[in-house]
C-alpha cells in the first residue's frame, strides 16, 4: 500500500492563515495578542523550540515576550514572574517551558498561571475541564493532532486509537480527546508487556515515547494511520521521531514525517489558543 504523508507544515499554514487574519481583527479594536514564553536555564532544545514559538508569533502579528531567567533562579522568584504576568494586560497567554531545572516544582509553577492565560493546557484547572469536556485550552500537541486528523479527513469515531506513552502533555490528554470523539481508547506505555500485541490493533496509532525509531514495522496493521509525535535525535544528531519512518512505510495508511508533522502543528494550536485568549476581551 501506497502511504499517504500528512503534511503538518501546510495544515499548520492554512489553520496560522486563519488565525492571522483574527489577529489583524483584534488589532483594529485595539487588541495585540500577547505571549510571553518563561524560559529558564540553558537546555538547547528548549532554547530551539522557544525561539521557533517567538517567530510563528511574529510572523501572524502577535507581540511575544520571552522572559530569560537563569538556571539558579529561586522557585519563588519564578513565581513572582508568573504572578507579576498574570496581572499584566497587555499578556495573553503564559508559557513556562518544560522541563525545568530540579530545584524547581513544575506542579506549583503550572498551579501559578492564572487558568485564563494557561494557553499551554496544563493547570490543573484547564485539565480538569478538558476531562469534562468543558471548554478550555486545549493542550497544544494533541489538539494540533486532531485538528490534523480532521484536516486529512479521518474519521475518528468507531476507531481504535492505541496511544504508545502517558505524559501528561501529550498521552494522557490525546486519548482525552480522540475519546470524546467516540474513537475507542487503548494506552500502552513503558511498562506494557508484548507492546505489538497492543499496537498491531491499531487503527489509529500515536507514538509519543520519546525513543528515536521506537516503532517499526512489526508494531503496525496494514493501513494503521501512524501519528508520530516524537522529537528525537539519533545516532547522526538528525532529528527523527519515534517511528521508524522508512520501515512503516508502505504498510500505513498515513503517517506523519518527523520534522515537517507533528511539530509545526503544536506551535499553531498554541498561537490559536492565545488568539483565543484575547479574543475573550471583546467577550
Ligand atoms: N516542553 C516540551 N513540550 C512542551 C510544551 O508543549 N509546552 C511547554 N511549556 N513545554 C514543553
Amino acid at each position: 500500500m501506497s502511504s499517504v504523508i500528512i503534511n503538518g507544515k501546510e495544515i499548520g499554514q492554512e489553520i496560522r492563515t486563519g488565525v492571522a487574519t483574527r489577529v489583524k481583527k483584534l488589532k483594529e479594536q485595539g487588541i495585540t495578542p500577547g505571549l510571553a514564553v518563561i524560559l529558564v536555564g540553558d537546555n538547547p532544545a528548549s532554547k530551539t523550540y522557544v525561539a521557533n514559538k517567538q517567530k510563528s508569533c511574529e510572523q501572524i502579528g502577535m507581540y511575544s515576550e520571552l522572559v530569560k531567567l537563569p538556571e539558579e533562579i529561586s522557585e519563588q522568584a519564578l513565581l513572582e514572574q508568573i504572578r507579576e504576568l498574570n496581572e499584566r494586560a497587555s499578556i495573553h497567554g503564559i508559557l513556562v517551558q518544560l522541563p525545568l531545572p530540579k530545584h524547581i516544582n513544575e506542579d506549583k509553577v503550572i498551579q501559578t498561571i492564572s487558568p485564563e492565560k494557561d494557553v499551554d493546557g496544563f493547570s490543573p484547572i484547564s485539565v480538569g475541564k478538558m476531562m469534562l469536556g468543558q471548554d478550555t485550552y486545549l493542550p497544544c500537541t494533541p489538539y494540533g493532532v486532531m485538528k490534523m486528523l480532521e484536516h486529512t479527513g479521518i474519521d475518528v469515531a468507531g476507531k481504535h486509537a492505541v496511544i504508545v506513552g502517558r505524559s501528561h502533555i501529550v498521552g494522557k490528554p490525546m486519548g482525552q480527546l480522540l475519546l470524546q470523539k467516540d474513537a475507542t481508547v487503548t494506552y500502552t506505555h513503558s511498562k506494557t508487556p508484548d507492546l505489538p500485541y497492543f499496537t498491531k490493533q491499531a487503527d489509529i496509532l500515536i507514538a509519543a515515547v520519546g525513543r528515536a525509531n521506537f516503532i517499526t514495522s512489526e508494531h503496525i496493521k496494514e493501513g494503521a494511520v501512524v501519528i508520530d509525535v516524537g522529537i528525537n535525535r539519533n545516532e547522526d544528531n538528525r532529528l527523527c521521531g519515534d517511528v521508524d519512518f522508512e520501515d512503516v512505510l508502505g504498510i500505513a495508511s498515513h503517517i506523519t514525517p518527523v520534522p515537517g508533522g507533528v511539530g509545526p502543528m503544536t506551535i499553531t494550536m498554541l498561537l490559536e489558543n492565545t488568539v483565543q485568549a484575547a479574543e475573550k476581551e471583546l467577550e
